[in-house]
């Protein structure tokens, strides 16, 4: 069994409405996923869905990770177990350092793991922690004393996202390239850390409309997703031949 596994997922909004529609997906270590498909076809639904967002119901099917069923898991649980959601912290936070946010984070999950103790992590071994995975991101020193995407640029952004997701060291990092278009900087920022970070220890599902950060990453396995289910899936050349000729006979064949 993949390290991360759903099985004919079905996710609802509150209202009821079924938004993503039967979906089979196993992502494992070493390999990084592309989902790709139109605006609207519910790819954020199915990443809110993984991450335990009480907002979307899964209302059919199971989520298993590491071999564990965790469809009933709150967010965090899921966290703790090492699975990741970024670009879910897009407001400013005021007052709080990029820093001070990231200890926090990682004290939690710390917290969850020796069983509600508290169990911070020694401020010299962040500090080393944090300072090792900047250097290795090549992410400015400064970034990190910051407030929390107050005034950040996009590209900045991105780039304390994927610190984030280098010093909480999840097993399974979902990225939802959100539609709000991302400049080839911030791109290049995602592209670059995810390939470094993707590895024996970490696999990554990739959401995007786009095929562009595919020009940066290259995906092992491609799954177009059309009106709530993959109608289609293979290898990095299929994300090429979406780049060539869009989502169009797909959108027709399930209309
Ligand atoms: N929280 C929500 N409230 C109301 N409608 C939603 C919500 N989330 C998603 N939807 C609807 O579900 C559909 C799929 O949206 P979404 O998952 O964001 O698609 P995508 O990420 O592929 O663009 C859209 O019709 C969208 O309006
Ligand atoms: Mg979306």
């Amino acid at each position: 069994m993949a390290l991360l596994e759903l099985k004919n997922l079905h996710v609802a909004l509150e209202d009821g409405t079924e938004i993503v529609k039967g979906v089979d997906l196993a992502v494992d270590l070493n390999q990084v996923h592309a989902v790709m498909g139109p605006n609207g076809s519910g790819k954020s639904t199915l990443a809110y869905a993984l991450m335990g967002h009480p907002g979307y119901v899964i209302t059919e099917g199971q989520i298993f990770f590491d071999g564990e069923d965790v469809t009933e898991l709150a967010a965090d649980e899921r966290a703790q177990r090492g699975l990741f959601l970024a670009f879910q912290y897009p407001h400013a936070v005021p007052g709080v350092t990029v820093t001070s946010f990231l200890r926090s984070a990682i004290n939690a999950i710390r917290k969850a793991r020796a069983g509600g103790a508290d169990d911070p992590v020694p401020v010299p071994e962040f500090r080393q922690e944090i300072l090792a995975a900047m250097e290795r991101l090549r992410i400015p020193r400064e970034l990190a004393q910051r407030y929390l995407n107050d005034g950040f640029s996009g590209g900045e952004k991105k780039r304390v996202e994927i610190l984030q997701m280098a010093m909480l060291k999840p097993r399974i990092a979902v990225l939802d390239e959100t539609d709000s278009g991302l400049d080839i900087d911030a791109l290049r920022i995602i592209a670059d850390g995810v390939q470094e970070l993707v590895g024996p220890e970490m696999g990554a599902l990739v959401i995007t409309h786009y095929q562009r950060i595919l020009n940066h990453i290259e995906p092992d396995f491609v799954h177009v997703f059309v009106d709530g289910r993959i109608v289609e899936e293979g290898g990095p050349e299929l994300a090429h031949k979406l780049e060539a000729e869009g989502y169009k006979a797909y959108e027709e064949a399930v209309a």
